[in-house]
This record gives C-alpha cells, structure tokens and sequence, in this order.
C-alpha cells in the first residue's frame, strides 16, 4: 500500500516518536509499504513520521547514489529505535531536500561521522559508525523520528528567506507526482 506523504505543518511530524517492540501489530506489512511508498515517491529514505505514524522506524536505500559513493550499493536498511550515541565534532555542509518539504533544498551542516545504536526488521541489535552520504541520510532520517525537519538547521538567513516558501508549501502550494496529505 502506497501512503500519502504528510506535507510540511502537520503536527505528527513534530512529534519526538515513540519506540516500537516485535509485537507492534502487522510491522512486516508495515515496512513492505513504507518501501513502496518510498519507491513511489523516489525518496532516499523515508520516516514513518512521514506517513502519519509517530513511531520511531526509518528505512533508507542509499542505491541512487552509488555513483558518486560505490560503499552505497548495497546499503538498504531499516532503523528501528535507533539512538544517534556520537558525532564527530567535524562537519560539513551538504544540500538536503525531504519528500515533506516538496521542491525546498537547502544547505545543512551536519557532523561527517556517527555512531548509531538500533535494530533492523528482524530485531537484530547493531552498534555502528557511519560516514559520507551514508552519515547525512542516516541523520536526516533520524531527525523525522525527533519531531526535526532540515529546515530547522540553516542558517538564521536562511531561515527568514524560506519563512514563506514554507507556509505556501503548508498551502499545497507545489506541484509533486506523489500522494500527498496537507495539514488540516
Ligand atoms: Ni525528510
């Protein structure tokens, strides 16, 4: 089943979600959907947030970017109840965009390498360090399950130039080739 993507000014994607066990009902079917709707949407990644579930799973299929990062071939994973534990104090800047934010990129400076603590779909524990574009998506999907949005970490700049471009994006003011759901 493909989720309609909740649009930038739903309150579900401001939320800090909470953790899931084995038994959160029908989480198979779940995750099959959250990647037909990433597919769907030709996302990197997608946060249940995204789809109106305030819990805290992500999935990301870093293949598009194989290109520029062979290591990203194979990278496809879901996070579940991940914990960012450490970031290197280093960091760079990188353009970002969100399938909730439509047709909005920015740059975000965000740390180079992390540690991060969670479980895949099968509920196996991994403790592991990321870095390169691994690293940056890992951290902006882990931001969705915060209640964090890109748009919250540019510059004060920045900020105030996109201030109306958000609230026209809140409107259903963009065109996307995806199912969308606009705040109420
Ligand atoms: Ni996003």
């Amino acid at each position: 089943m493909i989720y309609p993507i909740v649009i930038y000014g739903s309150p579900v994607l401001r939320k800090v979600a909470q953790e899931i066990d084995k038994d959160y009902p029908e989480l198979n079917k779940f995750i099959t959907d959250m990647w037909e709707t990433m597919y769907e949407s030709d996302g990197l990644g997608l946060a249940a947030p995204q789809v109106g579930k305030s819990i805290r799973l992500f999935v990301i299929d870093g293949e598009p970017l194989e290109e520029d990062e062979p290591a990203l071939k194979n990278f496809k994973k879901v996070f579940i109840n991940a914990k960012i534990i450490e970031s290197s104090a280093e960091t760079i800047s990188l353009n970002e965009g969100c399938l909730s934010i439509p047709n909005l990129r920015e740059e975000v400076s965000r740390p180079i390498k992390i540690r991060i603590d969670y479980f895949d779909e099968h509920f196996n524990h991994f403790d592991e360090w990321y870095e390169g574009m691994a690293a940056r998506v890992i951290q902006h999907e882990y931001d969705h399950i915060e209640g964090i949005l890109f748009t919250d970490k540019v510059s004060p700049l920045t900020k105030r130039l996109i201030k109306g471009k958000l609230a026209s994006i809140s409107k259903g003011k963009f065109s996307v080739d995806y199912k969308f759901r606009l705040p109420k």
